[in-house]
């Protein structure tokens, strides 16, 4: 069975004490992983290591980087690579959000090769994918998606493949309280299953975690997941609150 997943996805946001403090709320809560779950926090660079130690001994917790370079090494200030990830055993890595290909101008092309460096390095990726309004509303959003997951991710092998998690996040969802409606996001996640089984067969398929991100809130969460392909959520604003972000893990199937 493919895991069904809460990941938080802290963007720019917290100082360090109120990180930690997050942290604590959430380690020291009422929560009960089992292993079909798994929790990851994407938090800033610079919080991976605390909020690592902090959580290393929860059961289905993780930490998790928000982006990672294109490269391998070298002169490009500011960046970080996938080596000194894997070197602080960090395990997944958000690639290709929409905020990164919007202000960063992170193309298809950029993302396929970071997508293939952070599994070289056996890294995780949470590659994530979804349409602008425009798209949306001219209802050309399948193509659209499709073309991303073709241009980034068609290079992987079969076994690169196996347990890959995709985030789906209509541009027009992110931070506007505008969520999809349940029915909008199984009709795209069935159909990025869809696309990825006609490259890679059901089986692998069936073993992606595909999850839903933009405006999930604790009280659409349950509604959302309870979607057949809809494997959990990727979480902004709402991952900042430790009761929210509980509580939207309690409604992981
Ligand atoms: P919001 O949950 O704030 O809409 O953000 C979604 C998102 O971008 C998660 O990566």
């Amino acid at each position: 069975m493919r895991k069904q997943i809460a990941a938080a996805n802290w963007k720019m946001n917290l100082n360090l004490q109120q990180a930690i403090e997050l942290t604590n709320q959430l380690v020291n809560s009422d929560i009960h992983l089992n292993e079909e779950h798994q929790v990851l926090l994407a938090v800033p660079f610079p919080y991976l290591l605390t909020v690592k130690e902090m959580t290393d001994n929860v059961l289905g917790m993780s930490v998790c980087a928000q982006n990672m370079a294109s490269t391998k090494n070298g002169a490009f200030t500011g960046e970080v690579s996938g080596e000194m990830l894997r070197g602080m055993n960090i395990e997944f890595v958000i690639i290709g959000h929409s905020e990164r290909r919007e202000y960063f101008h992170e193309n298809n092309d950029i993302l396929a090769s970071k997508v293939k460096l952070a599994l070289e390095y056996g890294i995780k990726p949470v590659f994530c994918c979804g349409e602008p309004l425009d798209i949306r509303e001219s209802n050309e959003q399948n193509s659209f998606v499709e073309i991303q997951l073709k241009e980034s991710l068609f290079h992987l092998t079969d076994n690169q493949m196996k347990n890959f998690i995709i985030a789906y996040e209509p541009i027009w969802a992110i931070g506007t309280g505008k969520t999809a409606t349940s029915d909008q996001a199984q009709e795209m996640h069935a159909h990025i299953r869809a696309v990825i089984a006609n490259k890679y067969g059901k089986e692998i398929a069936e073993t992606v975690s595909i999850l839903y991100g933009g405006s999930v809130k604790a009280t659409n969460a349950k509604d959302i997941f309870s979607k057949p392909d809809v494997d959990g959520g990727l979480v902004g604003g709402a991952s900042l609150v430790a009761d929210e972000f509980i509580n939207i893990i309690k409604s992981l199937q």
